[in-house]
């Protein structure tokens, strides 16, 4: 239904990717699996933050422009207080929106630029509003946050379309315990080279299987952060494997993450030998 069936043409706007390709490659770049990349991709939260974060500038923001029509004089004070708390809380949420979309897939960069740059206008829009207040004129300060507000709303639009449709920040193995083995299940010969990553299926599950001396550890292959395949990643020193495609980083033992830009851990499987055959369930 029109406007929203429109949304899925945004990934396709290639005309975009002079802009976006640089740009998100110099911010992954600059982040690299520190600390404040983590912080930003909400690693340490268990979720994604930029969602979180944006609840606030939004809910601001709609607030000030429901005052600025329907306020009167008396909820001036209100409404200014009230913009410029959404333009300064935007700010955090931007940085952690720019994280994410600099750890996404060609396709949803596109999507993400334009849903940045719709934003960025409202934000520009409200900033110019304040300005106005500032001067005393209301009006124009009016017009120009309910100007903003349209276009963070046709950004929001397209971030919702991001999440629900292209399922970026979503976690990919959400249905793995009604679609995993929660029992024991025969995932292949007991050979396993030692301290290489083995690609081997458990019924309807792809599992990344690690054996390091008599130790072996199973994980779920397909990748939390966009699914992608764990057992052509790369294998440290510290027991973790990192994704090949956006650098997440889970512990081989626990699918815990060590680093973004996944928020959610990898569902980890039990192994067991039976005669010569592998076998893994689901981990508790
Ligand atoms: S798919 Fe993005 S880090 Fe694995």
């Amino acid at each position: 239904m029109f406007p929203f069936d429109q949304l899925d043409r945004l990934e396709k706007l290639t005309f975009l990717d002079p802009v976006v390709t640089p740009l998100t490659k110099a911010i992954h770049s600059a982040l690299d699996s520190s600390p404040v990349a983590d912080a930003l991709h909400g690693t340490w939260l268990g979720h994604p933050l930029h969602p979180v974060l944006v609840q606030v500038p939004i809910g601001a923001l709609a607030s000030a422009t429901i005052l600025d029509m329907a306020g009167g004089k008396d909820a001036e004070q209100a409404a200014d207080l009230l913009a410029l708390t959404g333009v300064l809380s935007a700010l955090p949420a931007a940085a952690a929106g720019a994280a994410d979309w600099s750890a996404a897939n060609p396709s949803e960069q596109r999507t993400g630029f334009v849903h940045a740059v719709a934003n960025t206008v409202g934000l520009v829009c409200w900033l110019a509003s304040l300005l106005a207040r500032h001067r005393g004129d209301r009006d124009r300060g009016r017009l120009l946050g309910l100007a903003g507000l349209g276009a963070i709303a046709v950004g929001g639009t397209i971030g919702g379309h991001l999440s629900y449709r292209r399922a970026l920040g979503a976690d990919h193995n959400a249905d793995i315990e009604d679609t995993g083995p929660v029992d024991w299940t025969d995932a292949g010969a007991a050979d396993l080279p030692e301290g290489k990553p083995v690609l081997r299926q458990a019924a309807r599950t792809p599992v990344l299987l690690v054996r390091q001396g008599a130790r072996i550890d199973a994980l779920v292959d397909r990748c939390s952060h966009q699914s992608g395949p764990l057992h052509e990643g790369t294998l440290t020193d510290d027991g973790c494997v990192v994704c090949p495609w956006h650098g997440s980083t889970f512990r081989l033992a626990d699918g815990s993450v060590v680093h973004g830009p996944s928020a959610h851990p990898q569902p980890a499987l039990a192994v067991r030998i039976s005669g010569d055959r592998l076998q893994v369930k689901l981990a508790d």
